[in-house]
């Protein structure tokens, strides 16, 4: 089947979260909203089939989970990226920050180090203070629109975390760690005896040809020391269904996880989720492909424009993810009076880049998981506005 990557959804007055919260987030409705990570098309035919018909049934009652479902999920990961899982030791969870809050809280004591690299995804701090655990950022420096990791610093931090909870791929920079720097980060933790929680939740949208490495499978030794957090939720565009999936070093601590979770009785999917995430393992590929060739290339329409109509304005281009980073420093405005602008003149709605990392400041980031021709007109109204700036 051939998706259409170009066809407008109104997801106005629609449950939806990225419009329906714009008043909340942005004080107005009046933005395109190019920023909270779910994308603005319809997710793959088997789904959309599966769902209908459990719809139609009109029964959603307590819902159960077949043993197709983990295996669903391990057989993708064999698949794509050569990991053979022990489905023993493979626990399902309501999302993956669900799962980080909970690895912090059983795995942590009170003022303990969690070590997280910045920018970072906001909740890696959420979930950090919440518990109130300490921060230790390494931050990543840039160097000519590169992020490099500084390991002196990550060596010299790891000495008193008690966990390192690693992006991979890097959300909000889109970088695809390489082999052997994700070695190299283990083996610090390991020599530290830092427990790794490796969120792997954007390892399905990769480009330009690199490969995503699951931190699990980089040697047994490492495995051992690793709690893996995967989803379809990303990939597959299904977020509202709240359901993803743990993979555990050894069954003590994924008994202890069970544990706190069947303590509030949350263990089973939701009547939708159970079905939703197995047909997207099985049969999803085929849209995945598509999605992610339409994704590139609205990757390179952005970079194109920014070059040709907005050169103050630099686009990181990710190896992984939707998400682009854009580098506004040029525009010379403190980040209130950038929050602002995009707000109020170029009126699109995006994330502050100093909410990923604190004490950045000149960044955004935008979310590229919609039709072109709404990227265009983003794009278009943002070039208005720098150019009267
Ligand atoms: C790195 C990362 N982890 C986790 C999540 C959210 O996971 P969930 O919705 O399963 O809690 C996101 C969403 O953008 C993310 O970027």
């Amino acid at each position: 089947m051939i998706y259409n990557f170009d066809e407008i959804i109104d997801r106005n007055e629609n449950r939806a979260a990225k419009y329906d919260e714009r008043l909340k987030k942005f004080g107005t409705k009046d933005v395109i909203p190019l920023w909270v990570a779910d994308m603005d098309f319809k997710t793959a035919q088997p789904i959309i089939d599966a769902m209908t018909k459990r719809a139609q049934e009109g029964i959603w009652g307590y819902t159960s989970r077949p043993d197709s479902y983990f295996k669903s999920i391990c057989n993708w990961q064999l698949r794509r990226n050569g990991w053979k899982i022990n489905e023993e030791l493979v626990s399902w969870s309501l999302g993956v920050v669900p799962t980080l809050s909970t690895i912090v809280n059983l795995f942590s004591k009170k003022n303990d180090g969690i070590l997280i690299q910045t920018p970072v995804y906001p909740e890696f701090y959420e979930v950090i203070e919440a518990w109130e655990r300490t921060v230790l950022e390494n931050k990543l420096i840039e160097k000519n629109g590169d992020w490099i990791i500084n390991f002196a610093d990550f060596e010299e931090k790891a000495k008193s975390a008690k966990i390192f909870i690693l992006c991979s791929p890097h959300n909000p920079l889109g970088i695809v760690w390489e082999k052997d720097v994700l070695k190299k980060m283990a083996d610090i933790c390991i020599k530290n005896n830092v427990l790794i929680v490796s969120d792997e939740i954007h390892s399905d949208l990769i480009f330009h040809n690199k490969k995503h490495i699951p931190t699990a499978t980089l040697s047994k030794e490492i495995s051992e020391k690793v709690i893996s957090c995967i989803s379809g939720t990303k990939t597959f565009n299904l977020a509202g269904l709240q359901a993803s999936t743990a993979v555990f070093p050894n069954a003590d601590i994924k008994s202890k996880y069970d544990k706190f979770w069947q303590s509030l009785d949350i263990h089973r999917n939701n009547a939708f989720s159970s079905i939703a995430m197995e047909v997207a393992f099985n049969e999803g590929e085929e849209w995945l492909e598509q999605l992610l060739q339409y994704i590139s290339g609205n990757f390179d329409f952005i970079k194109d424009y920014c070059e040709k109509y907005i050169p103050q304005i630099k686009p990181n281009l990710p190896d992984a993810t939707y998400l682009v980073w854009l580098d506004c420093r040029k525009l010379n405005l403190d980040n209130e009076e950038l929050r602002k602008f995009m707000i109020e003149k170029a009126k699109i709605g995006l994330n502050e880049g100093y909410c990923f990392g604190r004490n950045l400041s000149g960044f955004m980031r935008l979310n590229a998981a919609c039709p072109r021709i709404i990227l265009k007109k983003a794009l278009s109204q943002l070039k208005e506005a720098v150019d009267n700036l």
